[in-house]
């Protein structure tokens, strides 16, 4: 019996962690500035999209309308502060690195490995890299000369990503597959994106020559629905559709009647339809119709009103006359 307690709740944390990795997208087909956007998003949803993963790419191209072929808004914009983080979206580099004494220092926006440590270096450099695969748990020598955006591409197009190093034992996993001389671009780069809700992993899926280095070219992202849903940089003012996550908000509000009716009975369930039509018309003469749902909230015994006794309303009078 406790047995089976246990797994039943280790069979909803399962549930309940996979559903929070899995968010509800919601494509929005009305054109907003950026800031816009992640208000209505945050109104009524969680808040403008988080992407974290290929999978995630893969549903958001597939929510929006096919007819259109434009940019949609997601929920990235320029941060305040730079950070290193992992090409597959880990933030682990506090836990673990192997940084060169003087490293990362200003050179340069990614990173490349040579004789057992690690190096910042400029990102247009040509060198060989080092991918992963999960589908066969192992690191993947690539002996092409690429730049670091490129070396990416080419390890998620034919494995998973550029290596993500956690601990020693990857570490030394991967210095027994590479010749300590050879500088290997790997996983690691400079990010100055931030995700709309604060989320911290650094998943990335920039359009070739994207992000630019070139200040002014734009400070929030958008999702090209046409290159199969790679990202690139806009001016937040943009009018454009958008993608929010999150479930929808149920704001329920309940609101007390006082009505008075000669010979008529408030507890007729037609004439308590005809009542919520009313004010279903009056929502709407306010603009919020298609927003609310109107429903009558009933007792344990089915009855919506309470008849007021006489004896109750006249109480005070029948005290001054004693
Ligand atoms: C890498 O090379 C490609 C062309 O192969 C180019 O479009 C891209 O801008 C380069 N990236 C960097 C960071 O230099």
């Amino acid at each position: 019996m406790e047995g089976s307690l246990f797994v039943l709740l280790l069979l909803s944390g399962l549930f309940w962690s996979s559903s929070a990795l899995s968010r509800p997208y919601h494509y929005i087909n009305v054109r907003m500035s950026w800031p816009e956007a992640q208000s209505y998003c945050r109104e009524r949803f969680t808040d403008l999209a988080t992407v974290d993963s290929m999978d995630d790419v893969n549903r958001l191209v597939n929510i929006v309308d096919a007819g259109y072929s434009g940019s949609v808004w997601i929920g990235l914009k320029r941060g305040t502060q730079k950070r290193w983080g992992w090409s597959n979206g880990d933030d682990t580099l506090a836990q673990y690195s192997e940084w060169n004494e003087g490293h990362p220092n200003s050179e340069g926006e990614c990173s490349y490995f040579a004789f057992g440590v690690w190096y910042s270096y400029p990102c247009s450099s040509l060198l060989h890299s080092v991918c992963y695969s999960v589908e066969s748990a192992e690191y993947i020598r690539v002996q092409k000369w690429k730049n670091w955006t490129d070396a990416q591409s080419y390890c998620r197009q034919h494995h998973t990503d550029l290596a993500t190093i956690h601990n020693s034992e990857e570490w030394n996993l991967i210095k027994s597959v590479i010749p300590s001389n050879s500088w290997v671009w790997f996983g690691l780069f400079l990010d100055s994106w931030e995700w709309s809700d604060k989320w911290s992993r650094f998943f990335r899926h920039w359009a070739a020559g994207q992000p630019s280095q070139s200040s002014g070219s734009g400070d929030c992202v958008g999702m090209s629905t046409a290159d199969s849903g790679k990202w690139a940089q806009y001016s937040c003012d943009l009018q454009q559709p958008f993608i929010c996550y999150g479930d929808k908000l149920n704001r329920k509000q309940i609101v007390r009647l006082k009505l008075s009716c000669k010979e008529c009975t408030l507890n007729d369930p037609s004439l308590q339809t005809s009542i919520l039509h009313e004010i279903s018309e009056k929502l709407k003469s306010m603009g919020l119709e298609s927003e609310s749902k109107l429903s009558w909230r009933k007792r344990e015994d089915e009855k919506v009103f309470d008849q007021e006794s006489n004896y109750m309303a006249n109480s005070n009078n029948e005290c001054k006359k004693q």
